[in-house]
């Protein structure tokens, strides 16, 4: 696990926008495992106008989203759908279709997790995958207590995480759906490259389990240890609680330029 702590969120997004274009260039086929929430939107506006600047391009490649509420409607503006296709794919030039999500209103949710997952592996698997973090330690809406196995499927999200996206539904908790669709741990796990981004003090003790914790299903993010090509993008403040942060920062600074992330 590689641990980046920088202080200026747009040398964050970046680093990560930089790996996504050498994929894309490399792979233009390549697929892009896509976080949705406040911490990639540096990212996606960095790929955007590098997009507007004719730097790269997603003409070829896929997309699939981590999370998908259940029972919001269609033209709902928070369904993560519609939130990717805001923040990024209206942005670029994905294919049509190109971008998937999990079907949080389908009338067999079994089937439609099940699906899913089997979408992504014909797909040939994510190359890239974007994270962002829950204060809770989850990653994608796999709440502790989540199996490090587990596929695609309905969780049921925490107090916690309600009250945190409370502020996407006008501040009132009561509006965020109790329920979701999920990759899994096991599905997650699966990308061949992990970019976790967090910011903000709110973060520091999910990052510090994360990174420096015992692998434990109650902080979810933990199992990414057990990744072999894992890169934790942070700034100051969520790396605040890090024991060995000075051995991050350091380990950074003298890291030979032709590495990348
Ligand atoms: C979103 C997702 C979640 C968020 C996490 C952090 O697709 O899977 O795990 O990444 O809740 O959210 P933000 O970035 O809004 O703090």
């Amino acid at each position: 696990m590689e641990v980046v702590i920088l202080d200026e969120p747009a040398a964050l997004a970046a680093l990560a926008a930089d790996a996504i274009g050498a994929l894309l260039r490399d792979r233009p086929d390549a697929v892009l495992g896509l976080a949705t929430g406040s911490s990639p939107l540096a990212v996606y506006d960095e790929l955007a106008a590098r997009f507007e600047r004719g730097e790269l391009s997603f003409a070829a490649a896929r997309g699939f989203t981590l999370d998908e509420y259940v029972g919001l409607p269609a033209d709902h503006p928070e369904r993560y759908r519609t939130v990717i296709d805001r923040d990024l794919v209206s942005r670029v030039d994905f294919g049509p279709g190109a971008v998937s999500g999990p079907d949080g209103s389908a009338s067999d949710i079994p089937e439609a997790c099940a699906a899913y997952d089997r979408a992504i592996a014909t797909a040939g698997g994510v190359d890239l995958q974007i994270l962002g973090i829950g204060t809770d330690g989850h990653i994608a809406f796999n709440e502790p207590g989540s199996s490090f196995a587990s596929r695609t499927r309905i969780k049921t999200l925490t107090r916690q995480t309600r009250l945190d996206n409370a502020r996407f539904f006008d501040g009132n908790v009561d509006a965020v759906p109790t329920h979701c669709l999920t990759q899994g741990l096991g599905t997650i796990m699966e990308a061949r490259h992990i970019v976790l981004l967090a910011t903000g003090t709110a973060k520091a003790e999910a990052v510090h389990q994360l990174v420096e914790g015992p692998v434990s299903a109650l902080w979810p993010a933990t199992i990414l240890q057990h990744h072999r090509h894992v890169t934790v993008l942070l700034d100051e403040a969520a790396a605040s609680r890090l024991q060995l942060g000075q051995y991050y920062r350091e380990t950074y600074a003298g890291k030979p330029d032709w590495q990348g992330i």
